[in-house]
């Protein structure tokens, strides 16, 4: 039995060190170690022999197993080696790489900075105020009686239960004009700023998204009146919707502002004659107004020697009423949809 055992060994070894490649390894290490392997059966021949004789053959068959294993390791390095240097030769260094896709600014990211361009050519200055702000920013501040339901729990999301004696609850801001105050207690006059920023609120459809983008003008001076209001709204439609659209603004309400308005800007499809997507001829694009006195008092602005206008609007439903866009569904912008990010 152990010349038998020692034929294994040297059948194992040699099929070990001519195998070529790691598949024929591998069936080599099954057909002599595997579990109905060679060496297997014959050790199991054990039982066979004397007792006296088993602990020797037991040394033997070790050794021999041993042996096995350790040439399969070194012939697997051997020929891993060689499958490295064999691809290597087949790929040709010289030949140009794989680009990888580039992707771009996100829709809403590109309306960002040409609206920033658009006001900073008429002397809008860029701010930016947090984005967790308080109750008072948000609301009492504006102007907000205290049971108003755009403080509901609906509405808008609170982030602790527990209120500031003086500031109230702390909110994800649910709009920019949080911005109007921050911006007067700077104690700067006079005011043109820019806020764009996150707002969020409780709501979601085609047309409203829980986190959107606002972008807020505020212009507070001596002698500013409606007709400022009208030019700079106008003035912006022409840059950024182009020169055939029109603006218009209708009475509204906001607690802030007085006179309040919305603005509607001619729609892009049928130039204000009236179709599918419009109905008759005008799209809504936000808010505007005369800073109300409260609103000057409460920042601390002498409302009997300034006055000012503010707008508010959403990015997203500006960049939805681009002429050519046809976004019919606000959610698509922030969906991560290639097939839909890859056409602008
Ligand atoms: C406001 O938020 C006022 N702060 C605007 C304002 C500023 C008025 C200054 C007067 C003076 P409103 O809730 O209507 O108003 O929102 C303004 C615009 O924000 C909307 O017309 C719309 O374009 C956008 N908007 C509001 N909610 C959402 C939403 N959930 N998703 C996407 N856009 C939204």
């Amino acid at each position: 039995m152990e010349e038998e055992i020692i034929g294994i060994k040297n059948a194992a070894l040699s099929f070990i060190l001519e195998a070529e490649d790691l598949k024929s390894l591998e069936e080599t290490k099954i057909q002599f170690l595997g579990k109905g392997g060679k060496l297997t059966i014959a050790i199991k021949e054990i039982t066979k022999l004397p007792v006296e004789k088993r602990p020797a053959f037991g040394v033997l068959a070790n050794e021999v197993k041993q042996t096995i294993e350790d040439t399969i390791t070194s012939q697997q390095e051997v020929l891993t080696k060689k499958k490295k240097s064999n691809l290597l030769d087949k790929i040709d260094v010289t030949n140009p790489g794989i680009k990888p896709a580039l992707g771009h600014l996100n829709l809403v990211t590109q309306a960002i900075e040409e609206i920033s361009v658009i006001f900073s050519r008429i002397g809008f200055e860029r701010v930016r105020y947090p984005e967790i702000d308080w109750d008072y920013y948000a609301f009492t501040a504006l102007n907000f009686p205290k049971n108003h339901p755009a403080r509901d729990d609906w509405e808008t999301f609170f982030i602790k239960e527990e209120a500031n004696e003086k500031l109230g609850k702390q909110v994800l801001s649910p709009h920019t004009s949080t911005g109007q105050i921050r911006e007067m207690e700077k104690n700067k006059l006079p005011i043109k700023m820019l806020n764009i920023a996150k707002c969020y609120r409780r709501q979601s459809d085609v047309s409203h998204t829980p986190m959107f983008h606002q972008f807020e003008g505020l212009v507070i001076d001596k002698n500013i009146s409606i007709t400022h209001l009208r030019g700079t709204l106008d003035y912006f439609v022409k840059s950024y919707f182009g020169k055939k659209r029109k603006s218009r603004i209708r009475p509204y309400h906001f607690q802030f502002t007085e006179p309040s308005f919305e603005v509607d800007v001619t729609c892009g499809v049928c130039f204000g004659k009236g179709c599918k997507l419009c109905k008759a001829g005008w799209l809504e694009m936000g808010g505007a107004g005369m800073v109300h006195p409260n609103v000057l008092k409460a920042g601390g602005i002498d409302n009997n020697k300034y006055s000012g206008f503010a707008f508010g609007w959403g990015i997203e439903r500006v960049l939805m009423m681009r002429e050519g866009l046809e976004i019919n569904d606000i959610r698509l912008l922030y969906s991560n949809d290639l097939r839909f990010l890859e056409q602008f």
